[in-house]
């Protein structure tokens, strides 16, 4: 299995709805190719993980690469691994950190709320901030984020899409 993480940022400002629309196509695709994933945005910056095989994972993300509502694509992991999947309950899902209080219950310290557009350029980082969300969410949904290895990705619903 191939799990990547990057960091995007939006060209021009996308809504919420365009970015559940995303979310959902990219759901919708994720799944015939076996990837699952999640990923957050904050301020217009995105981290986001795909995992599957490495040949679905590779080709999903050139398909993202030429997507032109974002830019400054930069990969903070790339990693082969016989490991379960760590983002495995679905084949693409999000959280919307802007919101402060959401923030505060799914990662803890506010502290870098406000500079996550900076801080979220450090790997380890973000990638803590992902692993956090992805946890907070598979709580507050009530689903084992050990999804089982075998399974596909669920694709979210409107309200799973978390935003505060
Ligand atoms: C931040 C971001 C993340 C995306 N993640 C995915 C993804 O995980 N899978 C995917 O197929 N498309 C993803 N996309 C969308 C693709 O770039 C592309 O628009 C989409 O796959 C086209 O799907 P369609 O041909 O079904 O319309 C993402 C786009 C953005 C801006």
């Amino acid at each position: 299995m191939l799990r990547i993480i990057f960091r995007s940022e939006v060209t021009s400002l996308l809504s919420y709805t365009d970015i559940q629309k995303i979310c959902l196509a990219s759901a919708r695709n994720n799944r015939k190719f076996n990837v699952t994933g999640y990923m957050v945005e904050c301020g217009g910056v995105f981290v986001e993980c795909l995992e599957g095989p490495p040949e679905n994972v590779k080709s999903t993300m050139k398909v993202i690469e030429s997507d032109r509502r974002h830019h400054n694509i930069a990969t903070l992991l790339h990693h082969r691994t016989s490991h379960r999947r760590a983002f495995g309950v679905w084949s693409m899902n999000v959280m919307f950190l802007d919101d402060q209080l959401l923030w505060q219950r799914a990662i803890g310290s506010v502290h870098a709320y406000d500079r996550f557009l900076e801080y979220s350029r450090d790997p380890a980082f973000s990638i803590g901030v992902l692993a956090r969300a992805y946890r907070h969410a598979c709580a507050v949904l009530r689903v084992d984020p050990a999804a089982p290895t075998a399974s596909r990705g669920k694709i979210p619903r409107l309200k799973q899409m978390l935003r505060d």
